[in-house]
Parts: C-alpha cells; sequence; structure tokens
C-alpha cells in the first residue's frame, strides 16, 4: 500500500475501512499511528499481527474530543484541568476505564484504566470525527523499531499490512505524545513526551512522580530497555565521531559537515527531527551513531530517554521481548 494523500474522499474511504474492521494509518501531530476501531476486538488484534508486538501492551485509544473521551473513562479534576488545557494535543492521560465502555479488551489489556488522547492534527481530527469511532493505535512501525514521522517511513515498514495510509505530511512534533497516569493519589509520568513535563507540572501544581519500578508485565513500552531501536548501535554524549563513526550533531557549535538535529539549539526542532535523522543515517548504513548530549529539559527529557532505549543492549529475538 502506498501513501495516499490526505483529501477529504480519502479520508472518508478510510473511515469507511476502519468502521469495517480494517487497518489505517494517519499522521497525529506526534508520530504515524496504526489505527482499528478500538471497540472491534478482531481489527485490534490485527494491530498486534502487523506490528509484531507483545501482547501484553495496552494501546492509546484516539478520540475527537473531551466529550468522547468521558464516555470511556472517568475523568476527575486533574484529568479534566489537564484535558482543557492541553486537549486536543500531544498529551495522553491513563485513566479510569468506565464499565461497559465497550472498547475491546485486548485495548486494555484487561487493565482497570485506559490511555486516551484528543489528536490535533487536522487529518486525525477528521478521521475520527467521520469514522465516528474511537480510534486504537500505537505508533505505525514494527515493533521495537524507530517511530515512523512521515508516510513513507509506515510503508517502508508496514506497507503490505495496512489497508490505508493516509499521508498528511511530516509530523510537526515528531515524538510520542506524554503519558500521564491519573488512577491514583499523585499524578505520574509513564513516558516523557512531546508535551515537556514542566508545562504539565505548572497547570497541575504539583510534581509528576516515577512509575512504580517495573513488574513482569510492563504497563509501557516506553519502560522496555531497548525500544524505538535504529539497525546501527547509537553511542550518547559524543563530543565527536571516532573513526568509523557517524556523528548526529546538536546545537551550533557542531562540525557544520554533521547532520544536526538542530543547528540552533532548538528542542522542539531537534524532537521533530529525531526519528527521521535515525532512519535516514541507518539508511546510509552508519554502523555506530555517535550523538552529541541534548539538555535534559524540556523536550530534551522526551529525546533523552528515546536515545537511551535506542542505545540500549538489544534482546536476540527482539520481536518477542519489546514493542
Ligand atoms: O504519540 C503517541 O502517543 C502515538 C500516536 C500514534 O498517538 N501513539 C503511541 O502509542 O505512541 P503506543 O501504543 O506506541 O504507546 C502507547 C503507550 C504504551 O506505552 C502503553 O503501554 C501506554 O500507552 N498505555 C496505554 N494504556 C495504558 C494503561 N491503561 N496503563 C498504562 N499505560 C498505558
Ligand atoms: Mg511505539
Amino acid at each position: 500500500m502506498q501513501p495516499q494523500p490526505a483529501t477529504p474522499e480519502n479520508i472518508e474511504k478510510a473511515a469507511q475501512i476502519l468502521r469495517s474492521g480494517g487497518l489505517v494509518a494517519f499522521p497525529t501531530e506526534t508520530v504515524y499511528g496504526l489505527g482499528a476501531d478500538a471497540t472491534n476486538g478482531v481489527a485490534v488484534a490485527r494491530i498486534f499481527e502487523a506490528k509484531g508486538r507483545p501482547r501484553f501492551n495496552p494501546l492509546i485509544v484516539h478520540v475527537a474530543s473531551v466529550d468522547a473521551a468521558r464516555s470511556y473513562a472517568a475523568l476527575d479534576e486533574r484529568a479534566l484541568l489537564l484535558a482543557g488545557r492541553f486537549w486536543p494535543g500531544p498529551l495522553t492521560l491513563v485513566v479510569p476505564l468506565r464499565p461497559q465502555s465497550g472498547l475491546s479488551e485486548l485495548v486494555t489489556c484487561g487493565l482497570p484504566s485506559v490511555g486516551l488522547r484528543v489528536p490535533s492534527q487536522d487529518t486525525a481530527q477528521a478521521l475520527l470525527r467521520e469514522a465516528g469511532v474511537p480510534i486504537a493505535a500505537p505508533s505505525a512501525n514494527r515493533s521495537g523499531h524507530v517511530s515512523p514521522t512521515c508516510a513513507d517511513h509506515v510503508a517502508a515498514d508496514l506497507g503490505s499490512q495496512v489497508d490505508f495510509i493516509l499521508d498528511g505530511g511530516p509530523c510537526r512534533a515528531g515524538v510520542e505524545s506524554t503519558i500521564v497516569g491519573l488512577t491514583g493519589e499523585r499524578a505520574v509520568l509513564y513516558r516523557p513526551g512531546a508535551l515537556a513535563r514542566e508545562d504539565i507540572e505548572a497547570v497541575l501544581g504539583e510534581g509528576l512522580e516515577a512509575p512504580p519500578s517495573r513488574t513482569a508485565a510492563p504497563t509501557s513500552p516506553g519502560q522496555l530497555a531497548s525500544h524505538y531501536a535504529p539497525r546501527a548501535k547509537i553511542r550518547l554524549n559524543a563530543s565527536g565521531a571516532e573513526p568509523g563513526e557517524t556523528l548526529l550533531a546538536f546545537g551550533p557549535d557542531a562540525p557544520q559537515t554533521a547532520l544536526n538535529l538542530s543547528r540552533s539549539g532548538d528542542l522542539r526542532e531537534a524532537a521533530a527531527n529525531l526519528f527521521a535523522y535515525l532512519r535516514k543515517l541507518d539508511g546510509e548504513g552508519a554502523a555506530t551513531i555517535a550523538v552529541m548530549p541534548i539538555p535534559q529539559t524540556g523536550l530534551g527529557e522526551a529525546i533523552n530517554d528515546r536515545l537511551a532505549r535506542a542505545a540500549a543492549p538489544r534482546p536476540v529475538h527482539r520481536a518477542a521481548s519489546s514493542a
């Protein structure tokens, strides 16, 4: 399947495919998602199958509005505060599932909570409204691989396994949504992402806690050690490239010839470029990618999180042990 432009006709076609149990890859402001009707268990199972994803990972459910979110989950005061401020946008809230929500158990993996998000990207919004069903969607890449930030990445990874690929251009943010858990007394940061921790904490008026330590079944693939991995090895905090390495630079003090995540040192620009540049260097056959240090503030937390996972030792059977 080749990517199709996000025209009204194609969005209608994609919505029809979703309603009849098919898989549609679509753009969001973070990364491309591999979507299925979240109320259709067979369709959701196809997501796991297409990605080669371990079944213990719950999926994010995308909805068009806060009102739609409220029909699947109980949103308390904190959730409504964050939703009011950051939805539509790159924030996922893990909140208590409503009984008889109608969502497939495969989406939540039987947990009493669900991850919900309202994307802001135009095509994603149009698709949700046209489809009229909640869309379960992880990133549209093979399990463990780098997340797709343009339609061609999806076609390269999953082209033969999706029924439709909507091309809405490159993703603005380029890293996944920030995941905040609101099922307990304290708000938990499950995954740093495209919305900076500082912005969330400012609205909540409290700090975000670290997730409970890893248990037998990780609740977030972001919590698996090796994830978001290119083929090349990754060396972090490099001041320059050693012989045999390819430099992935950041900031103004880097060699002009190196690929630079952001020459001006802008963390948003770096986040937007991260996955595409890892793919590019991989495609050029780099054996080791040496990455210059990225500051740990704002979106730097999400960038460093993804880089650390990309650099982690790889499991031998990746498909069986990461998502
Ligand atoms: O930006 C994004 O979030 C992208 C785009 C497509 O929206 N989606 C994405 O989905 O990254 P995925 O499935 O790759 O990551 C979803 C994360 C997983 O780590 C999953 O474990 C977590 O959300 N999650 C979903 N429901 C959860 C729950 N009930 N409790 C804890 N974590 C949950
Ligand atoms: Mg992913």
